[in-house]
């Protein structure tokens, strides 16, 4: 038997002010973008920015539905959107917030599992990492230099 073992790193800032100005600005559009989120279920909004390769922001919220499992994630929208109309294109960033009606979220919003394994897939296929920014409503930033520090040991397969 041996012992493995896993140490996930990452970048905290203070505030959003600690921020380079262009991280700062994808952190806002996340933040604009998610007041466009149809979160009348949950009351839990998020948005997500993606910064590609060419310059281009690509904007997400979570949008829900009557059918519960029929919503999907800010972070889903946004890349789902981006590789149906960039497919060539490399996201380099995702910036990540939310805002929920029951209370001030004060730490980072991660992102959840589904959506992990998606940004997992999409940094393989471009052979780059997709820088992640996360913050809450308003506190620290956490900064993840690619997806598999929160998704280590993906799922992946060469029989598909
Ligand atoms: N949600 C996201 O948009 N992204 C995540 O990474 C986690 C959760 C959404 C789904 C649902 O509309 C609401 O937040 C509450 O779970």
């Amino acid at each position: 038997m041996r012992k493995g073992g896993l140490n996930i790193s990452y970048r905290i800032y203070e505030n959003v002010a600690e921020l380079e100005k262009s991280d700062a600005d994808l952190m806002l559009a996340a933040e604009k973008s998610l007041k466009n989120a149809y979160a009348v279920y949950s009351g839990f909004r998020v948005g997500a920015a993606l910064l590609l390769e060419n310059g281009e922001v690509i904007l997400g919220n979570n949008q829900e539905n009557i059918a519960f499992p029929s919503s999907l994630c800010a972070e889903r929208v946004a890349l789902y959107y981006c590789k149906a109309n960039y497919p060539d294109v490399k996201v380099v960033k995702i910036a990540i917030t939310a805002k929920a009606s029951s209370l001030k979220l004060i730490e980072p919003v991660s992102p959840c599992g589904a959506c992990r394994q998606v940004m997992s897939e999409y940094e393989r296929i471009q052979s780059s990492n997709i820088e992640m920014i996360l913050k809450g409503e308003e506190g620290e930033v956490f900064i993840f230099d690619t997806v598999t520090e929160l998704l280590p040991l993906a799922f992946e397969t060469k029989a598909l």
